[in-house]
């Protein structure tokens, strides 16, 4: 006899199924039945171990019957605990679905970009397309087409951020201008916003980048009563109808006449104060009508067309649409500011 047969001998399949089918019953955990599994089941389980030496048919049949027997305690022990846990959690893990939510902080737009999209409406209102033109610029879009003379303190190195000799960060959102003129056929109405860079000292009203909105219309018999008519609209839309807007003439190179238009202080209420240096208006910016020289570099004809334009600083607008006395927190990005908005 040789000793494998001694090993199949050996096993008692009976005594082996009764042992393994009340482990089997009582295991609590799914870890325990796992272990069982492998116990009575796995590769080198004595009962494994005894199939692959089996040589008669007999205990073939007896031993296959008992792993049979075996699997099917194992499976439904199983789906016996798995019924259990989900009792179980179904009673203790309870979801008081009473209880409040988790706060999750919301933010919110900041002031300059509310500020935007109000800008962008009105003029939107008005049948303008809004654009967003590059913020580095040639000097020829920045200066040259715009007609500045080369003597310009603006061309200085001390005033403009220049990248090379021929390019600048833009200092303004005037050459939006040129682009819009070169891009398409009169009649132009047009809007564009963006940021702007200048070498500007920090105070509580300057910045060394800012946003400006430049409007820019061009089309038969537009008069300096249509720019003052366009302005005077689009400040009532941004600050109500209680602001009193006047315009007081200035030179700008790109446009003839120029015209700068200032809002009443909506801080002191035209009474005085730091804000508004004590005079009760606060300047918004240039305007005027398209210089005939600016029209003629963008090859159009000026006895046929005629344009006006204006340009505003955004962070004035938000400082008197919110009345705060200083633009410096904008940039700093403290919320305990910018929640006030
Ligand atoms: N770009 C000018 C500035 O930054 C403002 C300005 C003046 C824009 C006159 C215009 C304009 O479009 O016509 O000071």
């Amino acid at each position: 006899m040789t000793e494998s047969r001694d090993t199949v001998a050996r096993v008692d399949a009976e005594a082996l199924q009764r042992e393994a089918l009340s482990a089997i019953e009582a295991a609590s955990t799914a870890n325990e039945l796992d272990e069982l599994r492998v116990r009575y089941l796995g590769r080198s389980s004595e009962l494994k171990l005894a199939l692959r030496e089996v040589r008669d048919r007999e205990t073939g049949m007896a031993l296959n019957a008992v792993r049979v027997a075996i699997e099917a305690a194992v499976s439904s022990r199983q789906a016996t605990l798995e019924r259990a846990e989900l009792d179980r959690a179904l009673t203790e893990d309870v979801v008081d679905v009473t209880l409040p939510g988790d706060h999750l902080p919301l933010g919110h737009l900041h002031p300059i970009t509310q500020t935007r999209r109000e800008i962008e409406d009105a003029f939107l209102g008005l049948g303008y397309e809004v654009r967003d033109d590059r913020e580095v610029e040639t000097t020829e879009y920045n200066f040259d087409k715009l007609a500045f003379d080369p003597w310009h303190p603006a061309r200085s190195q001390r005033a403009t951020f220049f990248l090379d000799e021929t390019h600048v960060l833009r200092t303004e959102t005037s050459p939006s201008q040129i682009h819009a003129m070169e891009e398409r056929e009169p009649p132009i109405y047009m809007v564009s916003i963006g940021r702007c860079y200048r070498r500007d000292a920090i105070d509580a009203t300057h910045y060394p980048i800012f946003h400006q909105f430049e409007g820019l219309a061009v089309d038969r018999g537009l008069t300096l009563a249509d720019l003052k008519g366009t302005l005077l609209h689009v400040m009532r839309a941004l600050y109500g109808p209680d602001r009193r807007v006047r315009f007081r003439t200035h030179y700008f190179p790109f446009t003839e006449p120029s015209i700068e238009p200032d809002v009443s202080c909506g801080i002191c209420g035209g009474a005085g104060c730091r804000t508004c240096k004590h005079s009760g208006w606060l300047e918004m910016g240039g305007a005027g009508m398209v210089d005939p020289r600016v029209l003629a570099n963008v090859g159009i004809d000026h006895e046929d067309w005629s344009g006006f334009a204006f340009g505003c600083g955004i962070e004035r607008v938000a400082q008197l649409k919110y009345d705060f006395p200083d633009i410096r927190p904008l940039w700093d990005g403290d919320l305990r500011v910018l929640r006030q908005f």
